[in-house]
């Protein structure tokens, strides 16, 4: 328990984090690992050194069987220190005395026993009360260790610095209508082209975006509902759900809901062979802003 004791001190001075945040790169990994080398080597060998002894004492025992019935007399047991102590612990009364015990009311031919309780019992029985008062002194008194709750909320505090650490270390961009703006990127737009296929958007707007009886032209000027790209992001998002269109916005993570709006942005004008006719309206985009470095920042 000593041992036990300083290690905890020992960890609890060292580092601040709990052994098992990160059990291959804490310090005192070695000491630990000693530890348990030999507490698995004393079991084992402690395992190997009672069967030998055990084997011994077969072995003894019956040379003296032998030696008592050459030598014509009984053979008597010694007593021996597991034995007396075995005794000790139990002091139960042999079968011959029982007599002396015997409570006198008899049920059907069932007796009692006045049999006090085995030693063994009431040690452990006053040994848990002097435990209580190493536990009270050292977690209440002294408080050298921390409580369950302490212990809790020192693992809730490390996680959530650790979630904070994680959460600075990779900046989400928030991609939602409000901030998006287009971007000419090849790989993004590419991309966006295998969200389009993959959610087979060709199927109600043709692979080509020229439409078909269920969808939409989506290569032409014209808008149901918005040209704009923030207005093409965010029909993409929730759809029209009653006209036919569905909300990908559960479905797609906003990245490839950002990717497949620039691709359906990079369709406009390529003007597929037996395309739909315009529906809505004729969308102008605005003029281009000469100064794009603040939404280079933000993005
Ligand atoms: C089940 C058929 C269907 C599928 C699949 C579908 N759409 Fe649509 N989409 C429609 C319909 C119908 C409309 C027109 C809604 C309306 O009339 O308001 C539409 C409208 C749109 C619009 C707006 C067009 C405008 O004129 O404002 C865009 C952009 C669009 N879809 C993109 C997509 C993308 C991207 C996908 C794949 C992720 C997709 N759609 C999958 C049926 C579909």
């Amino acid at each position: 328990m000593l041992a036990g004791l300083t290690v905890a001190a020992l960890a609890q001075e060292s580092t601040n984090d709990s052994f098992w945040d990160d059990p291959a790169g804490h310090p005192l990994l070695p000491v630990y690992a000693i530890i348990l080398l030999v507490f698995i080597t004393a079991i084992l060998t402690a395992v190997v050194g009672i069967y030998l002894i055990k084997i011994l004492n077969l072995l003894a025992t019956q040379a003296e069987h032998e030696k008592a019935r050459k030598l014509g007399k009984v053979y008597v047991p010694k007593i021996t220190w597991w034995s007396a102590l075995v005794q000790k612990l139990n002091a139960s009364v042999p079968v011959a005395e029982e007599k002396n015990i015997e409570l006198d009311h008899n049920y059907d031919g069932i007796r009692e026993l006045d049999n006090h309780l085995p030693p063994w019992w009431k040690w452990l029985f006053w040994g848990t009360i002097g435990w209580s008062a190493i536990y009270l002194f050292v977690f209440h008194l002294s408080k050298s260790l921390p409580l369950s709750e302490a212990e809790y909320q020192h693992e809730i505090a490390l996680a959530e610095e650790q979630a904070r650490k994680l959460k600075a270390s990779q900046p989400v961009t928030a991609i939602d209508e409000a901030a998006l703006e287009f971007t000419n990127d090849v790989t993004l737009i590419e991309k966006g082209k295998v969200v389009f296929m993959n959610n087979n958007c060709g199927s109600c707007h043709r692979n080509d975006g020229g439409g078909n009886t269920i969808g939409p032209n989506l290569t032409d000027d014209y808008w149901l509902h918005g040209g704009d790209i923030k207005n093409i992001f965010a029909t993409i998002k929730n759809g029209a759900i009653e006209k036919g269109m569905p909300a990908w916005g559960k479905a797609m993570k906003p990245e490839d809901l950002r990717d497949v709006t620039f691709f359906v942005m990079s369709l406009k004008g390529s003007n597929p062979q037996n395309a739909k006719a315009p529906q809505g309206d004729l969308f102008k985009p605005a003029p281009e802003k000469s100064d794009t470095t603040d939404v280079q920042a933000s993005l």
